[in-house]
């Protein structure tokens, strides 16, 4: 189980390990079956109804806490199968919502990697690319992502060229997310098929990510340097859902820039 805390002993075992309560409550929402569940006896005869997803075995807290990777476990772990990475594009359909893919090029903190697969999923967005980065499926990840990750589809790329230019070639918009120096995000028309690029913490995008597409920006006052890519984001997936929104229930022949003076 310690090994599950580095991807080399995920990548071997092809297991993860699901550290606490609400992750194991999202196996059962889910009916994803974990093949294992270790608790201490108090989790357990609070918990007898989470206890019947898989096998499961008593340990001591002293056992639990050497399994975790967090200093203060709530009682339980369990081992998950490692989910599998997509392997095609969503269908481009045009009649219903268009597909709306992110793209993470070197996201590093395990906690904004979280938070963005939190973000996507609550905001519908139909894939997540990764090209490098953080494991996500590293504990701190699937809790930041509050188990989000479990839920959506995944691809990780060696280098996010490729899928790009794959993308491209489908017919989706390119959107490259820059601190400064793109068009204003609710400029754009979020109705077309899209892929959304966004940065590494410290380096951002990589130019040849950017060279061949629209960029975007989240204006801000110049008192900062740049959002955190979390939040950029989420202020993008939304205003990406306010437009759907609207195209749907139509409010008037009203601007989407006049909205926002
Ligand atoms: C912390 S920023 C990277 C800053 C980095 N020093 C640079 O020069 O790009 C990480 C990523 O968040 C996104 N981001 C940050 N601020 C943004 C903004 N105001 N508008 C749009 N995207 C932003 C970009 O994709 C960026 O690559």
């Amino acid at each position: 189980m310690r090994s599950l805390h580095q991807a080399k002993g995920r990548k071997e075992q092809n297991l993860i390990l699901l550290e606490g309560t609400h992750l194991l409550q999202e196996c059962e929402r889910l009916r994803l079956k974990p093949q294992l569940i270790c608790s201490t006896d108090i989790w357990a005869q609070r918990h007898p109804c989470l206890l019947q997803l898989a096998p499961w075995q008593i340990v001591s807290p002293e056992v639990l806490c050497a399994m975790a990777s967090t200093e203060n476990p709530d009682g339980v772990v369990s081992l998950l199968a490692m989910p599998s990475d997509l392997t095609s594009l969503p269908r481009l359909d045009l009649a219903n919502k268009p597909p709306l893919l992110l793209a993470l090029d070197r996201v590093q903190d395990p906690g904004n990697l979280g938070t963005l697969l939190r973000t996507s999923l609550a905001a519908g967005v139909d894939q997540v690319w990764l090209g490098g980065g953080a494991d996500p499926w590293q504990p701190k990840v699937l809790r930041a992502s509050a188990g989000a990750v479990l839920q959506l589809q995944l691809k990780r790329w060696p280098s996010l060229v490729a899928g790009i230019s794959i993308a491209k070639q489908s017919g989706f918009q390119i959107l490259a997310a820059v601190q400064r120096g793109g068009r204003p995000y609710w400029e754009v028309d979020w109705q077309l098929p899209s892929v959304l690029l966004l940065g590494n913490e410290g380096a951002g995008l990589a130019a040849e990510l950017t060279d061949e597409a629209q960029l975007v920006t989240v204006p801000h006052r110049e008192e900062v340097e740049s959002l955190n890519v979390a939040v950029a984001a989420g202020l993008m997936l939304m205003e990406r859902n306010r437009q759907t929104h609207r195209a749907l229930h139509g409010r008037g022949e009203s601007s989407i820039a006049e909205l926002h003076p």
